[in-house]
């Protein structure tokens, strides 16, 4: 098979290195991939959506795998549906279950899928008499994509009022013309990816992703500090998490969601029992690095099966233990992240210490790789306690603006080296 894979971070490369080791590829291609690894395939540079499809219509390309939320949220699966080429991820339509916080939350009370209480708001004048209807803390989202930067929690009514008419003055641009207003829920977070295939939903094991900057889950939120799988779950919390699975996959076949890819569920761990929280049509980055490492089964073939609507009865294997990933990010991140910095040693510290670095803000200058500013690599390993090789690793980085979380998988407060 040919295979194009679009995006270019580090949840790109760890789907590129897994779709590589299927004996079902002939030929893989890239679109935006970062120099870090645009070696694992052939680059397709294009102008557009319909000067891509048209290219991998040319090269006899068979299937197109989304990383990003932006591409499909503006058509890219569209363009491929019209030179008849499968792909994994959604058309416009349903993109909007990640496109549009409003689209989700509707599309969970209407199928009855737990979710926090939230009302919409588009005009100033409506502020006041909607924030009269929660207590404190009190979420305000921009409806629209906003790069994870368009979620606030307010703790006083007044910042909810400033966030609100902040992001209706145009904040996030159009993505902050409707804003939802969401009751706070506490509670552990654990995210749940699943493969659809239009009828059939199937789960992977559940992961947890380390928002936060800092260690102990404080500082600004971030697109994703590290994780890893699967996540321990108690029974009781198995069990909701069955029954959540059931109603998603019905509510989706009720709505004619007749697409094959990825629905990524953000949940939380209430003291009422398991509440979604948001989703997203792609794979979550960072919890794509892990879980594609502790992954058995040929990742290609689960695409296929998704695209041919066979999804049914296929069980997924995992391999034993755990997988860890901790993100290397640049200092100053995620505000105005450093840029430039040579890293010198990867090779190295990847057969020292037995772990998988997936690149993410990676330039090539001649032969060395230069930091580009943002979340700049992930390092992952799977084992028993694979944390000591992972943290020894990033210890040893050399990279001269690195900052990375010291305690992700471990005990609550603690510090792993
Ligand atoms: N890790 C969160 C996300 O991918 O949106």
């Amino acid at each position: 098979m040919k295979v194009l894979i679009y995006g270019g971070g580090a949840r790109e490369h760890a789907i590129a290195w897994k779709v590589n080791q299927s004996p079902l590829l002939t030929k893989l291609y890239l679109a935006k991939p970062n120099d870090g690894f645009s070696n694992l395939g052939e680059i397709i540079e294009f102008s557009g959506f319909v000067d891509l499809a048209d290219t991998a219509r040319q090269e006899g390309i068979d299937l197109l795998i989304v990383g990003p939320e932006d591409p499909l949220v503006n058509g890219i699966v569209d363009e491929f549906k019209k030179v008849n080429i499968p792909a994994i991820g959604p058309g416009k339509d349903w993109a909007m279950l990640e496109g549009s916080k409003a689209f989700a939350k509707k599309f969970m009370k209407d199928n009855d899928i737990p979710t926090g209480e939230y009302l919409t708001i588009n005009k100033k004048s409506e502020i006041d008499d909607v924030l009269n209807q929660f207590s404190i803390p009190v979420v305000v989202k921009a409806d629209g994509l906003a790069a994870g930067k368009g979620v606030f929690i307010a703790q006083s009514k007044k910042d909810a009022k400033r966030t609100i008419e902040e992001f209706l003055d145009g904040k996030f641009g159009e993505a902050s013309k409707n804003i939802v207003v969401e009751e706070f829920l506490e509670g552990d977070e654990i995210s749940l990816i699943s493969l659809w295939d239009g009828e059939t939903l199937l789960p992977m094991i559940p992961a947890r992703d380390y928002k936060r900057l800092l260690d102990s889950d404080r500082g600004p939120n971030t697109g994703g500090m590290g994780a890893y799988c699967p996540v321990e779950l108690k029974k009781q919390e198995q069990s909701e998490l069955s029954e959540y699975i059931n109603k998603l996959e019905v509510a989706l076949k009720r709505e004619k969601a007749d697409f094959a890819g990825v629905i990524y569920s953000g949940l939380i761990l209430t003291k009422d029992g398991i509440k979604i929280l948001e989703y997203n049509m792609r794979f979550g980055d960072p919890e794509t690095q892990p879980l594609l490492m502790h992954l058995d089964s040929d990742l290609l073939v689960l695409f296929v099966k998704a695209a041919r609507k066979q999804l049914k009865d296929i069980k997924i294997t995992w391999k034993n233990d755990m997988t860890l990933c901790v993100v290397v990010a640049a200092e100053g991140y995620p505000f105005s992240s450093k840029n430039g910095g040579c890293i010198s040693n990867i090779k190295k510290i990847e057969k020292k210490h037995g772990v998988q670095v997936f690149y993410a803000g990676i330039k090539l200058d001649g032969s060395k790789l230069i930091a580009n500013g943002g979340r700049i690599l992930s390092i992952c390993k799977t084992g028993d306690y694979p944390h000591q090789d992972v943290y020894k690793a990033a210890e040893e980085l050399e990279y001269i603006y690195k900052y990375y979380r010291k305690d992700i998988a471990g005990k609550v407060g603690e510090t792993i080296l």
